[in-house]
């Protein structure tokens, strides 16, 4: 087997910004663990890593952020109270994230970009593929995009990317990707990438949406990567660097169902959308129905 054809099953989850869109909340409760109903958001994307097989996960935290990693902690205290009462169901669903996956986490000392995030998981990941999974959005498991990539990448050998279509005025909030169509419809070769370009400079309305698998290769790319868009070290820039030295780049065009929790507005959509697919929670559909009735 040749070295490409390593899968990866390492996922590093940057978990260390400030998340000023959310404050005050985030003065104490770190956006990761702002719940889906009872489920936080960090749990649905370790989740998604581990059904794609990457279930050796690194979570790359910062100072204030403890209780993250704290959630996925044991707790048999809380679990010997639930038990007391017979209240087996609530055991399980404590237990339910420790079992997810093994979880390391590490810090980053200092809030120097998205790849400088990453790079802290250098020593961990070593010289193997991994994914990358932001803490903004998750994907349906069925929709099985982070599975698919991780086979691309294991083909390649090279960067795979997630990419999805915007309006073309709402590009400059993200990595914008230029690209050219391969015989696989839903599959691009990647021709260049740029972290938050002005509408009018934007090469396409493909945007990265948070989900990559790429080489151990990147980690000194990394650390050799001046600071870019917002004085930040930027992941897209690391890529494009080795995209220009001979990497191939590919893109999967995601038209999957996908839930955004990275602005208040998006993230109580997500929360409404999934509360509504849910059959524990009596009365609550009948009551949106009503309710959305009253606004028109
Ligand atoms: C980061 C990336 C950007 C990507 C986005 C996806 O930006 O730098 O390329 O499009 O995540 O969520 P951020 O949202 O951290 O500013």
């Amino acid at each position: 087997m040749s070295e490409t054809s390593r899968r990866a099953t390492k996922a590093v989850i940057p978990a260390a910004g400030n998340a000023t869109r959310f404050l005050p909340v985030t003065k104490a409760v770190p956006k990761e663990l702002l719940p889906i109903v009872d489920k936080p958001v960090l749990q649905y994307i370790l989740e998604e890593a581990s059904a794609a097989g990457a279930d050796d996960i690194v979570l790359v935290t910062a100072r204030g952020k403890d209780s993250i990693v704290d959630y996925f902690d044991v707790r048999p205290d809380l679990e010997e109270a639930l038990a007391a009462k017979g209240k087996t169901d609530a055991i399980e669903a404590i237990k339910a994230p420790e079992r997810i996956a093994e979880i390391n986490a590490i810090r980053q000392g200092r809030a120097l970009g998205l790849g400088h995030a990453v790079g802290r998981a250098a020593a961990h990941v070593g010289d193997e593929p991994f994914a990358v999974l932001l803490g903004d959005e998750f994907c349906h498991l069925d929709d099985k995009l982070l599975p698919r990539m991780i086979d691309l990448q294991a083909e390649t050998g090279g960067i795979v990317l997630a990419l999805m279509e915007v309006p073309p005025e709402d590009v400059s909030r993200w990595g914008v990707a230029s690209v050219n169509p391969t015989d696989t419809a839903d599959v691009v070769e990647v021709t260049g990438l740029v972290e938050k370009p002005a509408v009018e400079d934007a090469p396409s309305n493909l945007i990265l949406i948070g989900r990559y698998v790429l080489p151990g290769a990147i980690f000194p790319v990394l650390d050799a990567t001046e600071p870019g868009r917002g004085g930040e070290i930027q992941l897209t820039d690391a890529m494009d660097t080795m995209r220009a030295n001979g990497t191939p780049v590919h893109g999967v065009v995601f038209r999957g169902r996908r839930y955004d929790t990275g602005q208040p507005t998006e993230y109580l959509q997500t929360l409404v959308k999934l509360a509504s697919e849910r059959d524990d929670l009596p009365g609550f559909n009948a009551w949106l129905r009503e309710f959305s009735a009253t606004l028109e």
